[in-house]
């Protein structure tokens, strides 16, 4: 069978404690219980998903470089709270020619105003923000028809 399309879903600093931080404002579901779903519909739509989870800004910056030189289809990222500092990112996005969908499990417009904004938003093809968990696998039912 053909290679399926290349998907990477890059998540940021401290979404590797998803089900036990904040709960109230990102939900109950683990990053595990998250990358599991997104496995099985990734095998519904015919693609492939690459699931990482990083709290260092220059792991992020290379798997953005990464998703390129493997000819991904999309990149998926919540940046988490580098959305809100980081130029190395923005750089990132811009430097490669895969399409990037920034994704929040919160609405960061809703929520204190530092999170209002989004370095990756600048460059992102689209944001989808404030689905909780379910905002995953939107953004992936979105990156198969980019
Ligand atoms: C977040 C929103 C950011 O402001 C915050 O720093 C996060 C998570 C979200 O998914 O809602 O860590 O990206």
């Amino acid at each position: 069978m053909a290679d399926r399309p290349l998907i990477y879903v890059l998540n940021g600093p401290n979404l590797n404690l998803l089900g036990t931080r904040e709960p109230a404002i990102y939900g109950h579901d683990t990053l595990d219980d998250i990358a599991g779903r997104l496995e099985d519909q990734a095998l519904e739509l015919g693609v492939e998903v690459d699931v990482r989870q990083s709290n260092h800004e220059g792991h992020l910056v290379d798997w953005l470089h990464e998703a390129h030189a493997r000819g991904a289809k999309a990149v998926i990222i919540n940046p988490a709270a580098y959305t809100h500092t980081s130029v190395a990112l923005l750089d990132a996005v811009k430097a490669i020619s895969v399409p990037v969908i920034e994704l929040h499990l919160s609405n960061p417009n809703q929520r204190e105003s530092f999170r209002h904004h989004s370095f990756v938003g600048q460059a992102a093809t689209a944001t989808i923000a404030g689905f909780g968990p379910m905002g995953y696998a939107l953004a992936l039912q979105a990156a198969v028809w980019l």
